[in-house]
């Protein structure tokens, strides 16, 4: 059963800096995109680049070291529609993030 595991504040992700998280082995990325609170794994399938460090147009990002560009609303890779971003469910509670995993 997945267990909620607090990633930060709503006010800090509204202010435009994605957070980072490693909840046991796994790194997360949370994005805020048109309101909605996105979490990703947070290091890029190319080659390990930190996604939360990446530029973000709308809903696409751009990873910081090789230029990949995912849609984060689907974690579909521009360059290769192979390659998805895995998402992680999440909740909010006031202004707590929690993913699920
Ligand atoms: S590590 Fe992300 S594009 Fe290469």
């Amino acid at each position: 059963m997945a267990e909620k595991h607090k990633v930060g504040s709503v006010s800090a992700l509204a202010a435009g800096k994605p957070l980072s998280a490693k909840i046991d082995k796994q790194n997360i990325a949370v994005f805020m995109i048109n309101g909605a609170v996105i979490a990703t794994e947070g290091k890029c399938p190319h080659a390990g680049g930190p996604l939360h460090k990446g530029e973000l147009d709308g809903s696409k990002l751009s990873c910081p070291w090789h230029g990949w560009t995912y849609d984060l609303t689907s974690g579909v890779c521009e360059e290769d529609p192979e390659v998805r971003l895995p998402t992680f469910p999440v909740q909010v509670e006031g202004d707590d993030i929690y993913v699920l995993l």
